[in-house]
């Protein structure tokens, strides 16, 4: 099929090169020529493992380009899929970009003959497609909805793992208008290996996108707050917890048709908290639309505060340990909000240097990636705020190090360079990669979430 994407940041671009990887004619536009010229020239204008390779593929057979020109683009595709950013704002989501792209859309619309489906992929609260995104597209083509298709296609694309969540995806929801939007839309991805393709109407698809995001999150912030339990009762582990309460198939029925082999469940992991570009955002998006309904909501309201007080819960244990943080040299492992990312939008690692900072530690971030996108949030200053991708420049002489981004090369650091290089040993393992057996055995005092 020939489809446009309007809008080639995270979400668009990992859209249409995995389109064009399926055999799609892709054309994805965005207002910046550079970014523009930089899909063009084969080269990945984000990083995401295997991204660039898929590009590479794409653009040399031929199925993908990119271009500034929305009309031309339009003109030549049978599905426009908008996937522009919803930045928060004050909680709520701006629809500024959403609105500006349905409206060029659709004055394009106004002189084409053939059928073409719209659909926002972008993420929006329920009810935006069926009435702003509909109203304006009717409005700017002059065409009802039904001679033009409308569908709302949710992304559940995880940074880092972006490529795999789209080319294997669990489900795909498609919200649609009226049949023939569906079927258009169902063509794109008949060929997923039999992901089910879910057939709902625009605004339960917009509901389900932020219903699994405020889930996941809620569950995350439930896991952390076990931890904060076990932590307090001798001889009981979160890890150990909620590893075998979630082999349970009612949390994983994949588990029950076998599907799968049965295993550890890698989510729900008790940690520093959640962050990233998408949970805060959304869970808070959504608490704001349900207050709009007059809704209080209760559980997703404890999602966000337990999440705020999990990384200065970290903090507070430390306390207890040395009685001051004064002066203290503290290495953190992980600026990145979770692995394989240079993101650290909402990262954990920013609310407790924050607040080590405020006790007057003294900083040392170790990232690999992330360093340069952390010095614009906090930036380094010589009396309390250096950072290295070395962490053995970082650990010398330290008092405590805090590992909060499960970085695999953070898990490798053999226990003994802890003992050997820092101060006085003390590691507190933020997200419970490391192996407090091994730790001990070294010398090293072990302190981990969820672990008395
Ligand atoms: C998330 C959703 O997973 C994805 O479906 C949606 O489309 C966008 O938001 P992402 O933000 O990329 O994706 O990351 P994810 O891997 O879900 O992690 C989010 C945060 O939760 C990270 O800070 C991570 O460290 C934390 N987390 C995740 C935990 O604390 N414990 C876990 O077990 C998993």
């Amino acid at each position: 099929m020939k489809i446009s994407i309007i809008g080639t940041g995270y979400v668009g671009l990992v859209t249409g090169i995995c389109l064009a990887s399926k055999g799609h004619k892709v054309i994805c536009i965005d207002k910046k020529q550079e970014v523009v010229d930089k899909i063009n020239a084969m080269v990945s204008p984000i990083y995401e493992p295997g991204l660039e390779e898929l590009l590479i593929k794409a653009v040399s057979s031929g199925n993908l380009i990119a271009t500034t020109n929305l009309e031309h683009s339009v003109l030549n595709s049978e599905v426009s899929i908008i996937a522009v950013g919803t930045p928060a704002n004050n909680d709520e989501i701006d629809l500024s970009y959403i609105e500006k792209s349905v409206w060029e859309i659709g004055s394009v619309l106004k002189n084409k003959n053939c059928y073409h489906v719209v659909c926002v992929k972008s993420t929006v609260v329920p009810a935006t497609s069926d009435t702003i995104v509909k109203n304006l597209l009717e409005k700017a083509s002059d065409k009802m909805i039904g001679e033009i298709g409308l569908a709302m296609n949710p992304e559940f694309l995880r940074e880092g793992k972006a490529v795999e969540d789209f080319m294997y995806p669990d489900r795909i929801v498609i919200g649609a208008h009226d049949h023939r939007s569906f079927e258009t839309m169902k063509n794109i991805y008949k060929d997923f290996f039999n992901a089910p393709i879910l057939h709902v109407n625009l605004r339960t698809a917009e509901m389900i996108k932020y219903t699994s995001n405020a889930l996941l999150a809620t569950l995350i912030s439930f896991s952390n707050e076990i931890a904060a339990l076990c932590e307090k009762t001798k001889n009981i582990d979160v890890k150990e917890v909620m590893e075998y309460v979630t082999l349970d198939k009612r949390f994983n029925p994949r588990i029950d048709k076998q599907l799968v082999n049965p295993g550890m469940n890698n989510y729900l992991k008790a940690g520093c908290g959640f962050g990233g570009s998408c949970f805060p955002k959304d869970v808070k998006a959504l608490i704001s639309y349900s207050k709009g309904l007059g809704y209080q909501p209760q559980i997703i309201d404890a999602t966000i505060k337990i999440n705020k007080e999990q990384p200065l819960r970290l903090i507070k244990r430390l306390e207890e340990k040395l009685i001051s943080l004064k002066g203290k040299k503290i290495v953190i492992l992980g600026l990145a909000f979770k692995p394989d990312t240079d993101d650290i939008r909402e990262s954990p690692a920013i609310a407790i240097i924050n607040s080590l900072l405020e006790k007057g530690a003294l900083i040392h971030g170790v990232d690999p990636i992330a360093i340069e996108s952390m010095k614009k949030v906090i930036p380094e200053d010589k009396k309390s705020v250096s950072y290295t991708p070395d962490y053995v420049t970082a650990l010398k002489s330290a008092d405590v190090a805090i590992l909060v981004t499960s970085w695999p090369e953070f898990a490798a650091i053999p226990p003994e360079a802890f003992n050997k290089l820092m101060k006085t040993p003390i590691v507190l393992d933020g997200r419970r990669v490391l192996d407090k057996k091994a730790f001990e055995a070294a010398g090293v005092v072990y302190m981990g979430i969820g672990l008395a």
